[in-house]
């Protein structure tokens, strides 16, 4: 998506936001576009307050003065507005393809509502297409590749599994300090029960399936703004 796009789309996300709200801020291209309307807005006496999903958000967030709390301050957020790798019509998503999964999943479920912003690109009818990340602890990465696999297996998916990696020849390292797992599954017919499954497995932080997480979204496209609520 152009970045003119994605300043629509932030500008589109800021109608949703009241003075007063406190706000789960995502991770990604798309959402810091929303991040730097929000700034401006702020920097405008719109008061309010946010609890960012990343290292990067947070860091964007405080240069532009953005006022920051933790969920540790303030376990309860009105709305979370984030970008998404795929959404399917019933608004389940993946996400993850910048590494920021276990915050945005923390911070989505901490909010009454998750707003999700995308081009239409994002857009899929069966989850899948996008390798799946899933967040590992480090200790027992075969083992516990291993079991992601037949978990996996008994939901009838199955695809390579790789351990991302970083700019330095090295393990991509999350923010919590574990490590991502990219599954190539390929079509994702249930979800939900993948959902349960992969994160049953010892080993398995969490994953970037967001099922009955978000309420709608706003998606961009050549013909102008849309709001998709779920099916
Ligand atoms: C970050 O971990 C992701 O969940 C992002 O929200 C997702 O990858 C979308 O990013 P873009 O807006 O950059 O496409």
């Amino acid at each position: 998506m152009s970045n003119d796009l994605k300043a629509k789309v932030g500008k589109a996300a800021l109608e949703y936001v009241r003075d007063g709200m406190k706000l789960g801020i995502g991770t990604g291209s798309t959402a810091e576009a929303f991040v730097r309307e929000l700034g401006a807005e702020v920097s405008n006496g719109l008061n309010i307050i946010g609890v960012p999903t990343s290292i990067r958000t947070a860091e964007l967030c405080k240069s532009l003065n953005i006022p920051l709390t933790t969920l540790d301050e303030t376990p309860h957020l009105d709305l979370t507005i984030d970008g998404a790798d795929e959404i399917d019509p019933d608004l389940n998503l993946i996400k993850g393809g910048g590494g920021a999964l276990l915050r945005e999943k923390i911070v989505a479920a901490a909010s009454d509502e998750m707003l999700v912003i995308a081009d239409e690109s994002k857009l899929v009818a069966t989850l899948g297409a996008f390798d799946l990340p899933i967040e590992v602890n480090r200790f027992g990465l075969a083992a516990t590749m291993s079991a992601i696999e037949k978990a996996a297996a008994h939901c009838g998916v199955s695809g390579a599994l790789t351990v991302r990696q970083g700019s330095q020849q090295e393990p991509y390292e999350t923010d919590g300090g574990h490590l991502i797992v990219d599954a190539s599954f390929g079509r994702i017919a249930d979800p939900n029960a993948l959902a349960v499954a992969l994160v049953a497995v010892p080993g398995v932080v969490e994953h970037g399936l967001f099922t009955g997480l978000a309420s709608s979204a706003i998606v961009a496209g050549s013909d102008g703004i849309r709001i998709v609520t779920a099916k």
